[in-house]
């Protein structure tokens, strides 16, 4: 075949070197934390020389608060779970107390409260100055408190023995879930809740303590309270109205390029009699045929996923489940890892099986024994699944404990499951990509359609980043240090959803319009350059907005803010793509076989530009953020972006793939009316559940953390307070309409399964050769 006039160097070159450069970014970004973190002491010392926490207790607090899986409950720094307190903030306001109390019983011989708002705020001026100074010693590596930090530090301790110890009151949470004897891995002798303690002592001595040389603490001021000092940072002021500049800036040079360089995928048709016939009644090979099986899994997973958020749901309302204490087998931290390991789950294993589907058609036949590979990487699956979950339940409940960190809970929000169930993951993503390989790989090679081919590479690479990137969890063990630890995971959250997820997603829709002729080629391979430039080039480095406050370098708040803030503009225009969706559902006529998949990959995109982009961009900058952090705003972009983009687009491929599997017969237009009935009430419901609940509760949380200071607008008498409470009640309804719509779904799945094609290897050939033949004539039609 003639080397076409046109290629695509240009644009490769620009894509690569804009990977190079914001990786270059990121990695050096990573230096500068890792030479700046807050230095994990080797003792804390009173000023009389006593050891108040060795530094195997610190670790072992930090072992503690993971094994029991309280990034599932609570969070520290304000990353983990918002049912529980931060207990950062928590433990700086509880330490301030302890201090307060010192001095006024040392100055005044009476307690706190009883003093005058004069001699209170006397008090209360002196400790703010006192915790600011950095009094630790990097010669010795020892932290020295001073008599009355001292103080404060027992008076926390006293705090958490109450509220770990014998306390029915903590919502969701078994009553004496911590073994406070039992010395387990990565742990040291001693009483497990002072040492959870400790760790939280340190948190909040990092986030209240300039930096050496700074008028700053470690995690640039945050958390937002008063009587600490802690105050946002001009830098984050700042940056905030240089990010919302860019913004507009960003806005006007891509809509320029846009324009100027055509990167729209253009359509095949011009109207909606043109629009091309689709036929399903093709043969499908044998491992086509076996990913139905995943599927069934995926709606099993999806509807136990949701069930859990509502139970949590309901924990936030009641400390028990209607009367039931079900808070003693299924507690809210249980019930919040399996709720995110199953969204993983479930959304990656749609995934993996459309990957299957695909690769018979790339390839055009059949690879031998693809097959037994198929059943595999299932069962390999299935095996990751029922352990890590079963795993996850065993440690938080103190049943399994000495191998905790292998087989149980891992302690960190979206890497819940254990170390051996995480390679065993990376294991299986590995085994996918060879499967795919054995199709891909000889595609890629074949002497064929230049802009077919490049589709086909550009598929290939999204999909090998997927499990590159999950090796980030690798790095992380149960004694890490949490700035370093937090680093790396966010290359699989944020990098995985906000990057390579969102490449892979733009690049498999671009092959589906391809492969169901509704655009051309060339353009969809231009548009997906574009695409991945903008969103790579913002989306990277945008991970900085989880490094605001986590005892980061300041340098974050300004790379987060504006790259992030970029980020929302390839969000924006993917708008458009919705509606060009929208056209196809709308356009077809009855016998158009895909419109499931079209109406939820419309849903897809205005979530991209609502979920993803407007309620990321209101959270993001740094003057906002830095009291948002970590309350149900957060939640309302989790749930507007992972629900909405990846959770409908999921669906989406997984109709398109059950669609080619299944007999012509049962796709009657029922069928065609539960699947629209399933979606509006999955998009009503989502809707719901985000406007009508978390974004009024966050607004409530927000206004309440800049009257009193952050720790407070965490507390469950704030969520128990009006009209809170009643917001929090009413979430039952879209929750329950979101329910509805997953149930028609999975009636939907289990039909299809009943009614699969039978495999013919040799018919799905001859099918595949028929539709070669016509490929190569459409583009030789379109080269001349
Ligand atoms: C009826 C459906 C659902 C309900 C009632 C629900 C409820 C909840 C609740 C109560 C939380 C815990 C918030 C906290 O930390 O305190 C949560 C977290 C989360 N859910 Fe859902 N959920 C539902 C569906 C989904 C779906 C379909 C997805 C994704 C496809 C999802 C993704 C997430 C994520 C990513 C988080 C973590 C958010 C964060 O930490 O900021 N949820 N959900
Ligand atoms: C499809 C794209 C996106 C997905 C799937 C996504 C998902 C998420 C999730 C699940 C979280 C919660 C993390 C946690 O549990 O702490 C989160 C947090 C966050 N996202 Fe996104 N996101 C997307 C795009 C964006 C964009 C475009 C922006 C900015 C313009 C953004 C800004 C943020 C910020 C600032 C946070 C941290 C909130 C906090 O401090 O608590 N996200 N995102
Ligand atoms: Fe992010």
């Amino acid at each position: 075949m003639a080397k076409p006039k046109y290629t695509y160097r240009r644009l490769t070159k620009v894509l690569i070197g804009t990977l190079v450069v914001v990786f270059s970014i990121l990695i050096a970004g990573g230096f500068l934390i890792f030479k700046n973190e807050a230095p994990r002491p080797a003792k804390i010392v009173a000023t009389n020389g006593e050891t108040l926490v060795t530094h195997n207790e610190l670790l072992s607090g930090q072992a503690v608060y993971e094994k029991y899986g309280l990034a599932d409950y609570g969070t520290y720094l304000g990353n983990g779970s918002y049912l529980g307190p931060d207990y950062t903030a928590q433990s700086l306001h509880i330490y301030l107390q302890g201090m307060n109390s010192y001095y006024a019983q040392k100055l005044y011989q009476q307690s706190f409260k009883s003093l005058s708002d004069f001699k209170q705020g006397a008090i209360k001026d002196k400790v703010k100055h006192e915790i600011k100074v950095n009094r630790y010693s990097k010669a010795n590596q020892t932290l020295t408190l001073t008599a009355a930090q001292a103080a404060g530090y027992h008076h926390l301790t006293k705090y958490y023995r109450h509220e770990f110890i014998n306390n029915p009151r903590q919502a969701g949470l078994p009553e004496n879930m911590i073994n406070t004897k039992k010395t387990d891995a990565f742990m040291y002798k001693g009483n497990k809740v002072d040492q959870l303690t400790s760790f939280f002592f340190w948190g909040a001595w990092m986030s209240s303590t300039n930096r050496p040389g700074q008028t700053y603490s470690y995690t640039n001021n945050w958390p937002y309270d008063l009587d600490a000092g802690n105050t946002m940072s001009s830098e984050s002021l700042i940056w905030t109205a240089i990010s919302v500049a860019l913004l507009v800036a960003g806005v006007g040079v891509i809509i320029y390029y846009q324009r100027r360089y055509a990167f729209d995928m253009e359509a095949t048709y011009a109207s909606a009699e043109q629009m091309p016939a689709l036929d399903t009644d093709f043969a499908i090979t044998s491992s086509q045929r076996k990913i139905a099986k995943y599927f069934l899994v995926v709606v099993g997973l999806f509807l136990v996923q949701i069930l859990l958020g509502e139970l949590m749901a309901h924990y936030y309302v009641e400390n028990e489940f209607f009367g039931i204490p079900l808070q003693n087998i299924w507690p809210f931290n249980l019930a919040k890892a399996w709720h995110l390991q199953l969204v993983i789950f479930w959304v990656a294993t749609t995934w993996l099986a459309t990957g299957i589907y695909i690769v018979p058609r790339v390839l055009r036949r059949e690879p031998k024994r693809q097959g037994l590979l198929v059943d595999l990487l299932f069962w390999a699956l299935i095996v990751v699944v029922v352990g890590s979950m079963l795993g996850e339940w065993a440690s938080t409940l103190g049943l399994l404990n000495h191998n905790w960190w292998l087989f149980g809970q891992f302690g960190w929000e979206y890497i819940e499951l254990g170390k051996f169930w995480q390679i065993l993951f990376i294991i299986g993503m590995v085994l996918w990509v060879v499967i795919l390989m054995r199709g891909f790989i000889p595609a890629m090679k074949r002497p064929d359609n230049y802009d077919r081919k490049r589709l086909i590479t550009l598929l290939f690479c999204g999909a090998i980043a997927i499990p590159a990137f999950y090796l980030a969890s690798l790095f992380i063990l149960p004694n890490s240090h949490v700035t370093f630890a937090d680093y790396w995971r966010w290359w699989i959250v944020h990098l995985w959803v906000e990057g390579i997820f969102e490449s892979f997603a733009v690049i498999l829709i671009g092959y589906l319009m391809v492969d169901l002729k509704l655009t051309t080629t060339r353009s969809t391979v231009r548009a997906l350059y574009f695409q991945l430039t903008l969103l790579l080039g913002s989306g990277v480095v945008g991970m900085g907005h989880h490094y605001f406050w986590e005892g980061d370098h300041s340098i974050w708040l300004a790379l987060g803010a504006c790259f992030s803030a970029l980020e929302v503009v390839p969000l924006c225009l993917l708008l458009w793509e919705a509606y060009t969706h929208y056209r196809v559902f709308k356009d077809s006529n009855v016998a158009f076989p895909y419109k499931g998949t079209f109406v939820f990959l419309m849903w897809t995109g205005v979530w991209n530009a609502i979920g993803a982009g407007a309620l990321g961009f209101i959270i993001n900058a740094p003057a906002i953020n830095y009291f948002e952090h970590g309350t149900q705003w957060t939640s309302a972009h989790a749930h507007g972006s992972m629900a909405g983009v990846y959770g409908m687009f999921s669906i989406a491929i997984m109709l398109y793939a059950l669609r080619n599997i299944s007999q012509q017969k049962i796709w009657t237009p029922k069928m065609d009316k539960l699947v629209n009935w399933s979606a509006w009430l999955m998009n009503i419901g989502l809707a719901g559940m985000v406007f009508i609940s978390l974004l009024p509760v966050g607004y409530l949380q927000l206004k309440d953390a800049l009257e009193h200071g952050y720790w407070h607008a965490r507390l469950l008498s704030f969520y128990h307070s009006s009209p809170v409470f009643e917001l929090l009640w009413a979430r039952i309804i879209p929750d329950l309409v979101f329910t509805a719509g997953v149930i028609i779904l999975i009636i939907i799945v289990v039909k299809v399964i009943r009614n699969l094609k039978p495999a013919d290897n040799e018919k799905a050939a001859a099918h595949f050769a028929a539709v070669t033949a016509e490929e190569v004539k459409a583009d030789q039609l379109s080269e001349d």
